[in-house]
């Protein structure tokens, strides 16, 4: 089948693909900086040699040498399917998708692009209650109304998990005029969504499922891994590729599904849209690389990540007042399956925040996490990453710090108490941030419409976002979760003295 040049040169293409053993963007990248041609076009550092002599030294001549401008004949011009098409046709084969665009602005521009893309179909949506805050944006940018749909809560934790399917069944009957859902699955704690069971709610009410698939790009490579969303019927699916699969930060993927129910020229729009027209080559040669190292080596790779992580976990578990969150976490409500990728250590045995801990190890053994909480701290792995280098390193940390220095009592004592239930929403998230605004002292904005998000960690579910009115109970929720040592997201003052509210006329 033939196609016409479409906007992004980007269109999916009958026919067979190279192996994955190749990557085709990356290696137009490499020939092209070998052939050493005159560049009488930007970048203005000329591929390096009119690039700060420092700069060049520390980023490396070959690295500038290959970041090219776009519509550069032979790399993503000229016959099709260019390189650039090639590579990212080899992606969906990868995933599993039946399109994908490779992204320059991180999966928080596939959330933009997803909202934006359901928007054609209508302006109300479905949406997880604590979806990450680049789909909060995307209700700004889309312009969408939500209806929210909550989380499971760990009680004990303090920590969200997933939305369920009979959750999600009850908010799209409350939303006849939906136009689709949107839903995050893995979990910042590895916790995974019935993606199958959520996929077939909206199917039954005809609308498409998007998953926040960020945490999960590498779910397809490893069969004792979770299935991914695409498989499980999911119509769109963000992925941060940058995070576990490794290629550069920044750079990211959204896929398409089978479904049929979103149309793929104007998710194409739609990813040209909310893009720079220079996107960067580096990043698009990452994700071709880091492709084609999950499809031909992720299966040995991860094999060998997931029993390093057993054994650290083993270890973790070993010391004192310590525990590690694991499979056992399946069949909580909002749970369905683990990701093993992230060690999710409990700390409340210890006397110790998971705050304070990390700060320690941060400090006396230069060990940075993904993400520390109240009763947990969380650490990251890459599928390609010697687990036990880094493994042990946090291991003896975690020894050293619980022997010598914590002591019980660094931790509130306070028992975490559920938020209360969030404002009415008196106009769209989008109505919200453009409306003529204020800054007042928190103590008088009850009653007043917010203009921004407060998030009180944990757990960390926004309990205000813009467009909500703004409630006594609430306010006084987030106060106190800031005196218990608890943080705030969102917010302009993260101590809650002052609050942006829009002004009604
Ligand atoms: C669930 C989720 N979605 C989206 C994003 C945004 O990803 P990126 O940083 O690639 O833009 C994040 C970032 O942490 C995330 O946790």
């Amino acid at each position: 089948m033939s196609v016409s040049e479409p906007a992004t040169g980007r269109r999916r293409r009958e026919g067979p693909t190279p192996p994955q053993s190749e990557a085709p963007y990356l290696e137009a990248l490499r020939a092209f900086a070998e052939r050493r041609p005159v560049r009488l076009h930007v970048p203005g550092h000329k591929g390096g040699p009119a690039a700060d002599p420092e700069m060049a030294e520390v980023l490396g001549e070959r690295a500038l040498a290959l970041d090219i401008p776009a519509l550069t004949p032979g790399i993503d011009q000229g016959p099709e399917p260019t390189p650039f098409q090639q590579a990212q046709l080899m992606a969906a084969e990868a995933w599993g998708a039946r399109r994908s665009w490779f992204l320059v602005n991180g999966a928080s521009q596939g959330n933009h692009v997803a909202l934006l893309t359901l928007a054609h179909s209508g302006a109300e949506l479905v949406v997880q209650r604590n979806v990450h805050s680049s789909t909060i944006d995307a209700l700004i940018v889309s312009g969408m109304r939500p209806t929210f749909v909550a989380s499971e809560i760990d009680p004990e934790l303090g920590v969200a998990h997933c939305v369920t399917p009979e959750a999600l069944d009850r908010a799209l009957a409350e939303t006849p005029r939906a136009a689709g859902a949107a839903i995050v699955s893995p979990t910042y704690f590895g916790a995974v969504a019935d993606v199958q069971g959520l996929a077939e709610v909206a199917h039954a009410r005809g609308v498409p499922l998007v998953v926040d698939e960020a945490w999960g790009s590498h779910f397809p490579f490893h069969l004792e891994l979770p299935t991914p969303a695409l498989s499980l019927g999911a119509d769109l699916v963000v992925s941060s590729t940058h995070k576990v699969v490794g290629s550069v930060t920044q750079s990211a993927i959204v896929h398409l599904g089978e479904g049929g129910l979103i149309d793929e020229e104007v998710v194409d729009r739609c990813v040209t849209l909310l893009e720079s027209t220079s996107p960067s080559s580096l990043l698009s040669g990452s994700l071709d690389a880091a492709r084609r190292l999950a499809a031909t080596r992720g299966f040995e790779l991860l094999t060998r990540t997931m029993a390093g992580l057993r054994d650290i976990r083993a270890a973790v578990r070993e010391l004192p007042g310590l525990d590690v969150l694991d499979e056992r976490l399946v069949g909580a409500p909002g749970v369905h399956a683990y990701d093993p990728l992230r060690v999710v250590i409990d700390v409340r045995g210890t006397g110790a925040t998971g705050y304070e801990l990390a700060r320690r190890i941060r400090e006396h053994d230069d060990i940075l996490l993904e993400l520390a909480g109240e009763n947990v701290i969380v650490a990251v792995f890459g599928m390609a990453e010697d687990v036990v280098a880094s493994g042990a390193r946090l291991v003896t940390a975690l020894r050293e710090e619980l022997a010598s220095r914590v002591h019980p009592g660094d931790r509130s004592r306070e028992a975490f108490a559920p938020p209360p239930p969030w404002g009415e929403l008196v106009m769209s998230p989008r109505e919200a941030f453009l409306a003529p605004q204020e800054v007042l002292p928190a103590a008088d904005a009850v009653g007043r419409v917010a203009a921004e998000s407060l998030a009180a960690y944990p757990p960390g579910i926004p309990n205000v976002l813009p467009g909500e009115r703004l409630t006594a109970e609430t306010l006084d929720y987030v106060r106190r979760a800031i005196e218990l040592g608890g943080s705030l997201r969102g917010a302009s003052d993260r101590e809650l003295r002052t609050i942006r509210a829009v002004v009604e006329r």
